[in-house]
């Protein structure tokens, strides 16, 4: 009986082929409003123009600097790319920690100590005095237009991570033009044509679209397939109500999907002997790390226990097999949702250019995609399923948010010069 009722919560992760073919094709009715001038005020996958033109193609040449602000650390790095038959990437950076009153303080202040840090970083070099252009990837919302007035930068480019993904592998790859993180959270960017992007003037040649698409299903499209879970999980987030599909999807959030089941199961008398212990009640308890290792073939469920037990949760034998089959359950469906997302992008491209076939490579990063055990095999054979005239090839990128900048730099001030 105990089995009959988990197995009847966890077949509400399972989706059928024909679900995953609505996801897909919702995905695509997403992203058409988000490109569309009528329909890009209200639509929630925001398809937002990056003013990347263009992938690189070797030419590349000169010496860039890159910003990564990130977490708790801000890099600096200076990137020497040099063009030619043996062409080479060389990187130096520095690291700078951000004092807790910068980083709690006013913007002002923030930047005041980035010029102070990559004043710094230029001495340090042996560089100082030099104005080199700069290639400014940020991981959180910022107020962007007066950056390159205030200071005497030469501000070629702000840059979404996915697309520092896409340019550090389309530099080994050309066919590389989409970009996909899956890591803490999710999102992707890809080529679309001009002509296809109301909200910029112009119908020539393509544009490189960051979709955001961690926010669809905001608008309810994807509350059929949404369990009580995912529901418990939004609801008691910071930002509740958006970032639907992210939820579903990326690191952050899967632990807490995986949480919250094991919650209502020892509740229901399934596990643990029905005690919730405190650290079942803590909040972000099953980082992706542990998820990645209780779902290893290689591990014996001994060790499951293990790392339960590492986290404080006490086991027995069936508790383990419970846990992982839970795990599971989430991660597969985030797999394939991820999937049914990236099956709308290559379609819609291969659409664009009017293709029978079309032949392209994702540039992948994100510590899900790249620690866990099955996630990147699932999400490419349901890209398979749900595109077969396709042939994806998924290409690890490192560093995008470094190396990927300054190739976004180097392309940028390629075609500026063009231009003059
Ligand atoms: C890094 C990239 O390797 O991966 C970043 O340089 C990106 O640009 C990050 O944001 C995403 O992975 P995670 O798992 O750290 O969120």
């Amino acid at each position: 009986e105990q089995h009959r009722l988990i197995d009847e919560t966890l077949a509400e992760f399972k989706l059928t082929h024909e679900q995953l073919l609505q996801v897909k094709k919702r995905m695509r009715a997403e992203m058409e409003a988000g490109l569309k001038k009528k329909t890009h005020d209200t639509a929630k996958v925001k398809m937002l123009p990056t003013f990347v033109r263009s992938t690189p193609d070797g030419t590349e040449n000169g010496d860039f600097l890159a910003l990564d602000l990130g977490g708790t650390n801000f890099r600096v790095l200076l990137v020497k790319i040099r063009s030619g038959k043996r062409r080479t990437v060389e990187m130096h950076n520095k690291i700078y920690a951000i004092p807790i009153e910068v980083m709690q303080g006013t913007g002002e202040e923030l930047f005041d100590h980035i010029v102070t840090c990559i004043s710094d970083f230029l001495d340090y070099m042996g560089i100082k005095g030099a104005r080199l252009p700069l290639g400014f990837t940020f991981s959180f919302p910022c107020k962007q237009t007066s950056l390159d007035a205030e200071f005497d930068l030469d501000v070629v480019a702000v840059v979404n991570d996915t697309v520092g993904t896409m340019m550090t592998c389309a530099y080994e790859d050309p066919n590389c033009e989409i970009g996909l993180i899956v890591g803490t959270g999710s999102n992707a960017c890809y080529m679309e044509e001009m002509r296809n992007i109301e909200m910029v003037d112009g119908e020539q040649g393509r544009m490189c679209v960051n979709t955001e698409w961690g926010a669809f299903g905001d608008n309810g499209c994807l509350d059929d397939i949404r369990t009580i879970y995912d529901k418990a999980v939004d609801d008691f987030s910071l930002n509740a109500g958006k970032q639907r599909y992210e939820k579903m999807i990326s690191g952050m959030y899967l632990g807490e999907i995986v949480r919250n089941i094991l919650i209502d199961f020892t509740k229901r008398g399934f596990l643990f002997r029905g005690q919730i212990s405190e650290t079942l009640k803590t909040r972000h308890i099953f980082e992706t790390k542990f998820l990645s290792q209780i779902e290893s073939d290689r591990l014996a469920l001994l060790q499951v226990r293990t790392i339960l037990q590492q986290l404080g949760l006490n086991s027995t034998c069936d508790d383990s097999i419970i846990v992982k089959t839970v795990c599971g359950a989430v991660s597969r469906r985030a797999a394939q949702l991820c999937g049914a997302g990236m099956a709308a992008i290559v379609d819609k491209i291969r659409e664009n250019r009017g293709l029978e076939r079309l032949e392209i490579t994702v540039g992948v990063d994100g510590t899900l995609y790249k620690l866990h055990p099955h996630f990147s095999r699932i999400m490419h054979q349901t890209v398979k399923d749900l595109a077969p005239n396709c042939d994806v090839t998924f290409l690890l990128s490192e560093d995008g948010s470094g190396k990927g900048a300054a190739l976004i730099t180097a392309v940028g001030c390629r075609l500026r010069e063009a231009e003059q």
